[in-house]
């Protein structure tokens, strides 16, 4: 990933996001999907379908009521993927006056390693730049080396670790942010 010089991104007839990241000319993964994706927001009828990728995606998955909880939140953004009408995977982040913090984050599992996690990272940082956020951060289980690499792909660093983070089984979690330069939100 190249960095976040943010580009042009009209919404399209439906108000749906016409996503092209900066480097996606050399991005396979996301011409393999993009055609046929759009984005919206998490809705309380997306629940049972978003419960069972949740379920399948974590070892402690949110509860729906977890879910219902983030709904009432005022800060509290989602994003979800569609192709052809079923979802694919799904973001939720806070905008913060420190920042965008990302909560959650999961992709069907035979969608995976096709870009859609990167993009739907792409749209919460663009989300941020267009807040003039400067800062995304985000936790995540130290054993999750998988979400590691994806984030590393997307530009965010290690910045620490917060010790039995997880009440579930007590695991630390590892912090990250993706710092947006200034110079990113021209
Ligand atoms: C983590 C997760 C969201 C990634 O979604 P995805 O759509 O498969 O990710 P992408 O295809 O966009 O991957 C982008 C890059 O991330 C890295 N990456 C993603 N999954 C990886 C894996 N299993 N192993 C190693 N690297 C991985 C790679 O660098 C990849 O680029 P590449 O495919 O060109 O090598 C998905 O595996 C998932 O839903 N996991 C379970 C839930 C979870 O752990 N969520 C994160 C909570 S913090």
């Amino acid at each position: 990933m190249t960095g976040w010089k943010i580009i042009d991104r009209a919404k399209d007839a439906k108000g749906q996001f016409a996503i092209e990241p900066q480097d996606a000319h050399d991005s396979c993964g996301f011409f393999a999907f993009a055609n046929g994706a759009s984005f919206r927001p998490m809705t309380l009828g997306d629940l049972d379908e978003v419960m069972a990728i949740e379920r399948a995606s974590f070892a402690y998955p949110w509860s729906s009521r977890f879910f219902l909880q983030e709904f009432q939140v005022e800060c509290a953004r989602s994003i979800l993927v569609e192709i052809d009408g079923k979802i694919i995977g799904y973001v939720l982040f806070w905008l913060l006056p420190e920042g965008v913090d990302i909560h959650n984050l999961a992709v069907r599992s035979e969608y995976r390693r096709r870009g859609i996690g990167r993009t739907l990272l792409e749209q919460v940082i663009l989300e941020a730049l267009r807040r003039s956020s400067v800062r995304v951060t985000l936790e995540v289980r130290k054993s999750n080396l998988a979400a590691q690499k994806l984030y590393e792909s997307a530009g965010f660093v290690a910045t620490g670790i917060r010790r039995a983070y997880y009440s579930d089984d007590g695991e630390d979690a590892l912090t990250m942010a993706l710092d947006l330069a200034p110079s990113a939100q021209r």
